[in-house]
């Protein structure tokens, strides 16, 4: 079992839409994947057409102890979704980046066995490191960055590197893979990111690029996966791929 955070301080690289169509994707392979939406923008929320009160989400859970198992919707696409509200945004102001509090998602994690369920756990993150980033890498057991092909993107890929860097030299490593979103084949900027990605991370960097995609785009419009949208679109295909060499390279342990 695997719990991954989907992280990169840069906003609008794919985060959300990455969580989205993952877990679509282990749920079409017939995994019990859950969701946490951990960012006070709530778009993965919306996104799956759900508006919960802000005490039925992962809010709950930090303002008022409620169990993470209490929390939990399931959706049609067979994904289990942890939602957010907006109120969210207090957790970050209100918890300190105090040992205690940074690990207490991981802590309820551990105690409501969710990490010993064999369910894959995907957790979006919000674009900011604060306390909510912060603790969704240190529950992560690795964490998936995607970069858009712009040279922005990768700016905030290296700031996590130097998250990542601090986190380990507090015994709390977690490897990383990133991955390129919004690939257009033979744009001299894609190529050139891609180019950089490879030299700069190696193997932790996907051979798998997610190409932009108007299926995946028109999806969101339709609260949809685009598995759900368009199931013969490379948009899903791409997301499958990325999935099979997630799992195939380990990055990913999951068990039927
Ligand atoms: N492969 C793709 N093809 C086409 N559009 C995409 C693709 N990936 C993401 N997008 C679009 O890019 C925009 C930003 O994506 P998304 O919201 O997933 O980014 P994010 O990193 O979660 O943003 P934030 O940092 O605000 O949380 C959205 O409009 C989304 O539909
Ligand atoms: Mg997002």
């Amino acid at each position: 079992m695997t719990v991954i955070a989907v992280f990169n301080q840069k906003g609008g690289v794919g985060k959300t839409t990455a969580t989205a169509n993952l877990a679509a994707a282990m749920a079409r392979n017939g995994f019990d994947p859950l969701v946490i939406d951990l960012d006070p923008q709530a778009h993965l929320t919306a996104m799956s057409g759900l508006h919960p009160e802000a005490r039925r989400t992962i809010y709950g859970f930090f303002q008022a102890q409620t169990p993470l198992s209490e929390l939990v919707h399931r959706l049609p696409n067979g994904v289990n979704l942890i939602p957010s509200h907006m109120e969210l945004a207090r957790v970050d102001m209100l918890l300190t980046q105090n040992r205690r509090d940074l690990r207490r998602l991981k802590k309820a994690m551990a105690e409501e066995m969710l990490t010993d369920s064999g369910t894959p756990i995907l957790i979006d993150c919000c674009p900011m490191l604060g306390v909510l980033s912060l603790s969704a890498l240190i529950a992560a057991d690795a964490v998936l960055v995607p970069v858009t092909a712009e040279y922005l993107a990768m700016n905030g890929a290296h700031q996590l590197d130097q998250t990542l860097s601090g986190l380990t030299s507090q015994g709390l490593y977690r490897p990383r893979r990133t991955f390129l979103n919004r690939y257009q084949r033979g744009h001299p900027t894609s190529e050139k990111v891609a180019a950089e990605l490879t030299r700069r991370y190696g193997r932790d960097f996907c051979r798998t690029r997610v190409f932009e995609s108007q299926s995946v785009l028109e999806g969101i419009g339709h609260n949809q996966d685009v598995f759900s949208y368009a199931p013969d679109s490379e948009g899903a295909e791409d997301f499958s791929y990325l999935l099979d060499e997630l799992i195939e390279t380990g990055f990913i342990k999951i068990a039927k």
